[in-house]
């Protein structure tokens, strides 16, 4: 193995990583903004912004898969003398004497050193503002006087980052700014359908400005030797078409040991139709105007910063372990949260690997995402859960994805994944077990956004669950549709034919066995909690409660016709089978050439516990570990597809040891963990979590990882692939969720429940004695664990001095504390 280099290390006191050198082995990022005005940074502050929406509101121009890596962000160049460099090192990449990058907790802050000038820029979204702060602070370091010039510089994007990308006989002829003061206005389309327009501003006066890129940047050259930059002139450009950009010039003197802060910001602002313009073809500033006001001096922006700094504190305090082992207890507390956080924000839209062009808010995506969200901010969890439900079909099924800007089913994809509708119940359950807010059951939601057709959400609930049965195939196995979780896994598109979607495309659907073992124990797992709420909201006697029991009655039979089925056709003999295809035949079955075992029907059906009482669970765990599991992790089928097979669809396209083929998913490892702690192996789900656990692999591979080491990525190559460990796909996956449910819940235990907190870890038998923060509704609990060397079992709980019967806390207003010892 290559020896491991490091790049940086956490300083959890800050909550921050530290990147120490800036030739990291792939960009190493981090987001910006919370909820409407985001970016994108990278350790050498590459990437872009948007409002929104990545694809319609794209603000800045980023070039994906490009020569070099990582090209076009937010630039900073300073000549001093005839020395040009950038505090980030990119683009010029002239050799720092120091360099650091600190990503936090959405904010970045990079500093260089060069020749005795400290450049250290802070980069930050302020709460509820529509804008993007760079606060540049320069020190003289040195023993002389610092005559500096500086430059900023942004490409602006022409909005759609589609179109900006392909449409150039158009592109090329819109562009249109306005220059003010110290602030660059980029305003194309702006005299046609679109109400908003960004700017870039800096609170001091400029000594000059650059708005189109040609002119800044000289047609032969690059980012790294602009021609105004290098000749330190500006050229005062306007820009008329071609490609707009904004940069300002700035002649700044620094005594010895003299610093001097420039607050530049990247806004964007929306007008109301009537309200464009303020004179024949220049536009209204004045909202631009009061966002600039707000944030023109170097106290108001430490103050949005120091509030920015309070808001994450609060979300962080929500729950807070103490396990003296700090790898786990900075993932805990800090990345993990921040990670889901992310993906909730942004779904699979906009990453380094994610365009931004491509996918909106998935339906299974979404609903998997609030369960690592649900307790940082429940209101827009509760939004969500909404939002998502809205775009569901009479019949249960639903649009597979939806636009975040117009919130509207996403008809290129349509819908037919038919482990969907369950998705609904799994994010909401966790949403009301998190508030205890049943209200949300009686919202009124339509169905495909269409007025006149809402129903309860408690409605939309039972036609997810009504969708699984009514779509059962010859085995009382749900039929899998276009695909299950699998996306990959296309059991009816039967395609010889490049040009074609594998997720859309159905060649043949009529006469479909295709049934999928991943959604049986979705189904049973799912439908208990079904179940569970029912009975919950028929003893609260909402409306009639024996309405409710009758309905528990009829899935609690549903859901035991499905264990029926899964036990008597969905087990191998020592593991559950996967599918069955569109003929019938079996998938993930001892009896198959390759893909004999599949990770995602052995997670879902131990933890449905289906035929434990029989030794399927403990068996199919074994087999996990026997046949999936790898140095890294456990990949997703063993023995990887060797061929392409065109009965299966993507899942054979890719080559071993990659994605859904036998790459290590890192989202479904979870799976077969929590399968573990049910069956009590704290050994063996401890084993797994570490991992795939970042701090864990952080401190073995950062080279051979490649991919950011503070958060997971959503594969890491299989042990069939060249270089098995090698990550991909950081940030944006389902991973964050599954892997917050699992620690937070299944391992330390410390689980919701309509009536309080369950208490049940299941952990190694290492562990010692830990404590958990955790607020509740309105409660707060301290929590102290004694394990005593035992993996699973709690033996008596003590809530504030007093010993309680069961593992439930239940839950009452006030701070408590409690002991448990297993
Ligand atoms: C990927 C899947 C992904 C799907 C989305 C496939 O190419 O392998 O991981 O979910 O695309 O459409
Ligand atoms: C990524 C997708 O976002 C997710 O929905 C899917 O389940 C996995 N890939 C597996 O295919």
């Amino acid at each position: 193995m290559e020896q491991q280099k490091r790049y940086g290390h956490f300083d959890d006191q800050h909550r921050e990583y530290v990147i120490t050198d800036p030739q990291t082995p792939w960009p190493w990022i981090n987001y910006l903004g919370n909820e409407d005005f985001f970016s994108l940074i990278s350790n050498t502050a590459g990437g872009y912004s948007f409002y929104k929406d990545a694809k319609f509101r794209r603000i800045t121009r980023y070039r994906y898969n490009n020569v070099p890596m990582d090209n076009g962000g937010r630039y900073f160049y300073i000549k001093d003398g005839n020395t040009v460099w950038n505090p980030g090192w990119k683009p010029c990449k002239t050799p720092l004497d120091f360099y650091e990058c600190r990503h936090g907790m959405s904010y970045t802050r990079i500093t260089g050193h060069k020749n005795g000038v400290e450049a250290s820029v802070l980069f930050f979204v302020p709460l509820k503002k529509w804008c993007e702060v760079q606060k540049l602070t320069l020190t003289n370091q040195s023993q002389e006087v610092k005559r500096l010039k500086l430059f900023s510089f942004e490409e602006w994007c022409l909005w759609n980052a589609a179109t900006d990308m392909e449409n150039f006989q158009r592109n090329f002829s819109t562009g249109e700014v306005e220059i003010e003061g110290s602030t660059i206005y980029h305003k194309t389309e702006y005299r046609e359908r679109r109400n908003h327009y960004a700017f870039y501003h800096v609170n001091t006066e400029i000594q000059g400005f650059d708005t189109d890129r040609e002119t800044f940047v000289g047609l032969y050259n690059e980012f790294a030797n602009p021609d105004a930059v290098m000749e330190g002139k500006p050229r005062n450009s306007h820009a008329h078409g071609w490609s707009p950009i904004a940069s300002h010039y700035i002649e700044v003197t620094l005594q010895p040991g003299e610093s001097k802060d420039f607050v530049f910001l990247l806004g964007y602002i929306e007008n109301e139709q009537d309200k464009k313009f303020s004179a024949p073809q220049v536009i209204n500033k004045d909202k631009a105007h009061a966002l600039i006001g707000s944030l023109d001096t170097t106290e108001k922006v430490d103050k949005a910063f120091a509030e920015l700094c309070e808001y994450w504190d609060a979300l962080l305090n929500i729950y807070k372990v103490r396990t003296g082992n700090d790898k786990l207890d900075r993932m805990v507390n800090i990345w993990n949260q921040y990670q889901c956080m992310v993906t909730f924000n942004f779904s699979r839209s906009a990453s380094f690997f994610e365009s931004g062009v491509g996918r909106g808010m998935g339906f299974r995506d979404s609903n998997q995402d609030l369960v690592g969200f649900v307790h940082q901010i429940p209101p827009r969890a509760r939004e969500r859960i909404i939002d998502i439900a809205s775009t569901q079909f009479p019949d249960g099924g639903c649009y597979h994805q939806y636009q975040p800007l117009t919130k509207r089913g996403n008809n290129d994809i349509g819908g037919g994944f038919n482990d969907d509708p369950c998705w609904l119940i799994f994010g909401t359950v966790a949403y009301i077990k998190e508030t205890g807010d049943f209200s949300i059951l009686d919202e009124l939601v339509p169905f495909d956004n269409q007025p006149g057709t809402e129903v309860t959400l408690f409605e939309h609930l039972k036609v997810s669950m009504n969708h699984v049965i009514n779509n059962l195939g010859p085995h009382m196995l749900p039929l899998i549709g276009r695909a299950d979780w699998n996306d990959c896994l296309n059991l009816n598109c039967f395609s010889w034919d490049p040009n074609e979607s594998f997720q859309t495309t159905e060649n043949v659907s009529e006469g479909t066995k295709a049934e999928s073992l991943m959604i049986a124990g979705l189904f049973v797992v799912t439908g208990k909690e079904y179940v569970a709420l029912c009975q919950k909201l028929s003893s609260v006697h909402r409306g009639s409660a024996s309405v409710y029991e009758t309905e528990a009655e009829r899935m609690q039979q549903a859901v035991d016709a499905m264990i029926e089925a899964v036990k008597k056709h969905g087990w191998d003999g020592e593991w559950y089978l996967r599918a069955y295809d569109f003929f019938g035949n079996k998938i993930g079955s001892n009896e198959c050439e390759e893909g004999k075992i599949f990770i995602e029907s052995q997670g879902w059906c131990t933890m449905a516990e289906i035929g434990a009482e029989d030794g399927m669970v403990a068996k199919s765990l074994d087999a996990c570990k026997k046949y999936l599991e790898c140095e890294h992790g456990m990949v997703l089928n063993n023995p990887a597809f060797s061929k392409f097979i065109y009965e299966y669809g993507e899942i054979s396209s890719y080559p071993e040891g990659y994605k859904e083929n036998a790459g290590i998913f890192c989202h479904n490892n979870p799976w077969v963990i929590i399968g573990e702690c049910l069956a009590g192996r704290g050994n063996d789900a401890w084993n797994h979590y570490a991992k795939i656990l970042p701090s864990y692999v952080e401190e073995k591979y950062q080279t051979l990882h490649k991919v950011e080491p503070y958060v997971n990525c959503q594969m890491v190559a299989g042990k069939d692939a060249a270089r098995p460990g090698e990550g991909k796909n950081s940030w944006l996956t389902g991973t964050a969720a599954w892997m917050w449910y699992t620690v937070s819940e299944f391992i330390l235990g410390i689980k919701p429940d309509y009536d309080g907190i369950r208490i049940d870890p299941c952990l190694p038998e290492t562990a010692g004695d830990y404590t958990v923060q955790r607020k509740f509704r309105e409660a707060e609990y301290n929590i102290t664990v004694h394990p005593n060397g035992s993996q699973k079992g709690v033996k008596q709980i003590v809530l504030d001095g007093t010993p309680i019967e069961g593992s439930i806390i239940p839950y009452s207003v006030g701070s408590h504390t409690v002991e448990v010892t297993m």
